[in-house]
């Protein structure tokens, strides 16, 4: 074959691969990790509708990611050749023709159980899966069954939470601590995930990417409070996560067999976020254990606005974590890097 003509079936075979992406929405369930900006119009303390939140954001505009910029869905997204930002589904600026090709349901605040997204008022899970059913029949209206349902069932979902199950809810009220050990805990919120898979599988839903545990005994907040160990990260914190991700890792193959036609995988942050933390130089960060916002060690949302302090960090580019709780935008970006090509792999 003469080197023309095999430059030209390599370019062929490029602009096919480039026309022909499989998924044609992202949809997006979860927590804070993932939320981009429904919390903005609900009844809750939790919020980030303001500045310095989304400095560095496309617009430079708050949108009430927790992030100075962009959250994993949206560097997801783009990375499929759809929007570079997925909506929320409660923001007014956005409809259904937006939504059709990627829509975030997540929630800052929330967990499997319904107990955590009471701590904060936030949505609850069930309550995501509710407006789940109301995009779908608003997506019939506007693509007609036969798309619609072609768009469900081919869109990538992602799934994000599970953090504040343990630090808001399990760690933080007895409730559950009085109910359950915290292998049981593991267990109970698998087994609501279960039913939460369950039921989008049941709607129609095919593709998942679900997300485990961060190495959460590492965010500033809670190496805010381990005192006698230096400001270290907390290793009870950080070995629940492990613990927990081993056990999705299972749940996700259990699932791949028992539900025809899922394909499910799981996308693990923890090692990468690991190395990041206890490498901060390697990745030309200056501070891992301190966020940007604030003092950098207990503020997050209505206490990191601009008008309530002037210590926030000028260039957040340093900083693994942007406010107390959730990592910076290039952290966000390092991590979405990581676990592309799996996903690029298996649904492109
Ligand atoms: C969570 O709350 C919803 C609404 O009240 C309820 O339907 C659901 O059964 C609850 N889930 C669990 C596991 O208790």
């Amino acid at each position: 074959m003469s080197r023309l003509l095999l430059l030209l079936l390599l370019l062929l075979f490029t602009i096919f691969t480039l026309t022909s992406a499989k998924i044609p929405a992202v949809i997006v369930f979860g927590d804070s990790s993932v939320d981009s900006g429904n919390n903005n119009v609900i009844k809750t303390l939790l919020k980030s509708n303001f500045r310095p939140y989304g400095r560095d954001f496309l617009t430079g505009q708050p949108t009430g990611r927790f992030s100075n910029g962009k959250v994993p869905p949206d560097f997801i997204s783009e990375a499929f050749g759809l929007k570079p930002t997925v909506p929320a589904y409660l923001d007014p600026a956005f409809t259904i023709a937006d939504f059709a090709t990627g829509v975030c349901f997540a929630s800052a605040g929330t967990g499997f159980d319904n107990s955590t997204s009471d701590v904060l008022n936030v949505i609850p899970l069930w309550k995501e899966v509710e407006l789940f059913k109301e995009y779908q029949r608003k997506l019939r209206g506007y693509l007609g069954n036969e798309k619609a349902n072609e768009v469900i069932k081919e869109a990538l979902y992602l799934v994000s939470l599970g953090t504040n199950d343990f630090l808001e809810n399990y760690y933080t009220f007895p409730h559950r601590r009085l109910q359950f050990s915290i292998q049981q805990f593991e267990d109970f919120l698998l087994d609501l995930a279960r039913n939460f898979i369950k039921q989008l599988y049941h709607d129609g839903a095919r593709k998942f990417s679900f997300t485990g545990l961060p190495p959460m005994g590492c965010l500033p907040l809670e190496r805010a409070t381990n005192v006698m160990s230096n400001f270290d990260c907390v290793d009870k914190y950080n070995l629940v996560a492990l613990e927990f991700n081993n056990k999705l890792e299972a749940f996700v193959s259990d699932l791949n067999t028992q539900l025809p036609g899922l394909t499910m995988i799981f996308s693990n942050p923890y090692p990468i976020f690991y190395q990041i933390i206890t490498n901060p130089y390697l990745f030309g960060y200056e501070e891992a254990g301190k966020a940007c916002c604030g003092t950098g060690t207990f503020e997050m949302s209505y206490l990191c606005n601009d008008q309530e302090n002037s210590f926030t960090c000028p260039d957040a580019n340093k900083y693994v974590f942007w406010d107390a709780f959730h990592p910076t935008q290039k952290t966000n970006q390092i991590i979405v890097n990581h676990l592309l090509p799996s996903l690029l792999s298996t649904f492109n």
